[in-house]
């Protein structure tokens, strides 16, 4: 019987691991990490599922369909965290996915396709800037030289995988099969205030925007913050908050468009040094590519035409890009169907946020059901869902389940 009790409970009890103290952050391949997964790995497993942690670190769980090695329908989010987050975005979709298939297995129901749960190693790309790591092995889109990327204490991927006691060189065996996967459908919540401010429990995502993830790294010269005049000063620090203001009139520059400086980080950092180096990330999303690729082109030339005019240099690199993802139709339909036989409105809206399934849509068609969360708040510790939306959407991500039809 779903519980939505349960999934509550759940999240609050991975919401424990976590390096903050007081809050929560989790991030791929930590401490934290290991203790989280494994506690799913648990809980798969009282779900009636083989679960085991594949070889980029993902918790990947199966529930064989009415005979052994059948095609699956994928289903799951992912198990880490940004800084200080809520302990909903990611989790839940996990855990929402467990339940169903434990409510499949209680009542010994085994349907005409397996079912795959996928707990995603790395989303968010907090630790090495780069993200879905897992979601990317899992498509078979992860250039095993990504493996090279380094944290901020130097320790890259292949290195933070063996001290995991992974494997990085089996990436390959991570990969599906293009047939393997019949579709991929992820719950989530919002992250926006669209559901809560239309009385919405659940909607059904229509696209979801593309992004752009950049890294710029100003150099100018350090030196005596009492004795360099300021006509003769190139400071790094200055520069940037020029260029944090010219990325930020981009973006305003049209509604659709989001621009977003997340980190600074100012070299040396001392109350009396001008700042000789300063690096900053640049994050761009809009839910037509051609926009946000413009945006990215004028954030270039704002950054180096700043840096010229104060005599710096600028480095500016792309982390990473993923285009715009269109839900398949033939999911939204057969997900909408699943709303409206809770006797539900069905909504259908776009999702600002990035997810998994903009790297499973590489084998798979991809469908997502969002839950309303409060205020629409998401990468905060205001993070908050109601125990009846927790319903919903499990019951809507169950019928779902049971009436999926592969090929429509
Ligand atoms: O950044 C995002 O949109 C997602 O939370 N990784
Ligand atoms: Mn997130
Ligand atoms: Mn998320």
């Amino acid at each position: 019987m779903l519980s939505a009790g349960r999934i509550l409970q759940r999240c609050d009890a991975l919401a424990r691991h976590s390096e903050l103290p007081g809050g929560l952050t989790r991030v791929f391949l930590s401490r934290e990490y290991r203790a989280a997964a494994e506690q799913v790995l648990g809980w798969m497993r009282d779900a009636g599922m083989r679960a085991e942690l594949d070889a980029i670190g993902n918790v990947a769980g199966r529930y064989e369909g009415a005979r052994p090695g059948l095609p699956c329908l994928m289903l799951g989010s992912h198990l880490d965290t940004v800084r200080d987050a809520g302990r909903y975005d990611g989790m839940l979709g996990v855990i929402t996915a467990i339940e169903c298939v434990a409510a499949l297995a209680e009542q010994g129901k085994r349907l005409p396709f397996a079912i795959e749960v996928l707990g995603f190693g790395d989303e968010e790309g907090v630790r090495f800037g780069t993200s879905m790591l897992g979601s990317r092995g899992v498509s078979g889109t992860l250039d095993p030289a990504v493996l090279n990327t380094r944290d901020a204490h130097g320790v890259s991927i292949a290195e933070a995988l063996r001290q995991f006691g992974l494997d990085g060189s089996r990436l390959a065996q991570v990969a599906r099969k293009k047939g393997e996967v019949l579709a991929y459908a992820e719950l989530h919540i919002e992250q926006g205030p669209v559901l809560e401010a239309e009385g919405l429990s659940v909607g059904v995502v229509s696209a979801i925007n593309g992004f752009s993830r950049l890294r710029a790294t100003l150099h100018g010269e350090a030196g005596h913050a009492g004795t360099v005049p300021m006509h003769l000063r190139r400071d790094a620090l200055a520069a940037a908050a020029e260029c944090v203001l010219a990325i930020e009139r981009i973006a305003q520059s049209d509604a659709a468009l989001v621009g977003t400086v997340g980190r600074l980080e100012v070299k040396p950092g001392a109350i009396n040094v001008i700042p000789g180096e300063v690096q900053f990330t640049i994050d761009f999303r809009a839910p037509r590519d051609t926009l946000r690729q413009e945006a990215v082109r004028s954030a270039v030339d704002a950054v180096q035409e700043i840096a010229s005019k104060r005599r710096l240099t600028a480095a500016i690199e792309k982390i990473q890009e993923l285009g715009v993802t269109a839900c398949a139709p033939r999911l939204i339909e057969q997900l909408e169907r699943a709303v409206a036989a809770q006797g539900l409105h069905v909504r259908r809206l776009p999702s600002g946020a990035g997810h998994d399934g903009q790297a499973i849509q590489a084998i798979a068609d991809v469908a997502m059901l969002f839950v309303r969360c409060k205020g629409g708040v998401s990468h905060s510790p205001a993070e908050s869902i109601t125990e009846a939306d927790a319903g919903v959407g499990a019951r809507t991500l169950l019928s779902f389940i049971e009436r999926f039809e592969p090929r429509s």
